[in-house]
């Protein structure tokens, strides 16, 4: 028999309160394989961002969060600032429900590209590391790629800037990769394709995806498996194709029950 892969993402137990706050994610468990998916699901507000922010330990200074979360077997929670500064961009790639914020308005995307892979030391010098944009952009669905990485941040649509926030994420090759909302904002032709590019970031360099969406036809698309997220706790987890046409909890039934022009 063979022994399933040890996983890249392995969540124990996460619970995170914010002051004065309900508890925003309480005893989360999850785990993402490597070339895997998770598909976090669930209403608004309960708890999917909450998820994705801890993972990279991006909770934020007031929050109180308790919980074991391991990348590749090391444990991440309990790692230094500086320590895991180095992780995010380099092992997790993180695309943030707003774009905008991983985004610096004031620089021009080209630049902001070559300053990740320099930090993470992943471009041997500046001349590699500006060679490397206009591929890193093109992957990411980009199909005009020196326009857009001599564009600021402003001068782009949603649905460039989401691109250009996926190509930050993706340009050091990570192992992670969290996506929450990365195709909400955007048409479907455009949707499509991010879709096909986590896909192809799967098959082909093993890349772990976890993924917020409330849009259930991509957590179909993307596949994998899914997790029912209400009131702060994963009520479901299971084979994404389960989980979205037989989901056994009432609530995650009301949730595909509500999804515009579907039937579940
Ligand atoms: N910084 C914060 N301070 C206080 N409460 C917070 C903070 N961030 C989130 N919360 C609360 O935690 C709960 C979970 O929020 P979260 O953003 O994780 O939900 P979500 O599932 O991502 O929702 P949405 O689908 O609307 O993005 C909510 O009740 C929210 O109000
Ligand atoms: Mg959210």
């Amino acid at each position: 028999m063979n022994r399933p892969a040890a996983p890249v993402l392995a969540v124990t137990d996460l619970t995170v309160r914010h002051p004065g706050s309900v508890t925003a994610a309480d005893q989360v468990s999850l785990t993402v394989e490597p070339g895997g998916a998770l598909v976090l699901i669930g209403e608004s507000g309960s708890g999917k961002t909450t998820v994705a922010r801890a993972v990279p330990g991006l909770s934020g200074p007031r929050a109180e969060v308790t919980g074991s979360v391991r990348l590749d077997g090391t444990e991440l929670r309990t790692l230094g600032e500086r320590a895991l500064t180095r992780i995010r961009g380099r092992h997790i790639g993180y695309v943030p429900q707003d774009p905008t914020g991983s985004l610096d308005p004031l620089r021009r995307i080209g630049p902001q590209l070559t300053e990740v892979l320099l930090r993470h030391r992943v471009a041997d010098g500046r001349r590699a590391a500006r060679a490397a944009v206009p591929p890193l952009l093109e992957r990411a669905g980009i199909g005009e790629p020196d326009r857009v990485a001599r564009s600021f941040p402003h001068e782009l649509s949603g649905g460039l800037r989401q691109r250009a926030a996926i190509a930050i994420a993706i340009a050091c090759a990570p192992r992670l990769l969290i996506a929450d909302e990365p195709t909400t904002a955007l048409d479907a032709v455009i949707r499509a394709q991010i879709l096909d590019l986590f896909a192809a970031l799967r098959a082909d360099h093993g890349i772990a995806l976890l993924m917020v969406t409330h849009d259930l036809a991509a957590a179909r698309r993307i596949g994998g498996r899914a997790a029912v997220m209400h009131g702060g706790r994963i009520l479901e987890t299971g084979d994404a194709a389960q989980v979205l046409s037989r989901p056994r909890h009432p609530h995650a039934a009301e949730l595909v029950a509500a999804e515009p022009g579907v039937r579940p």
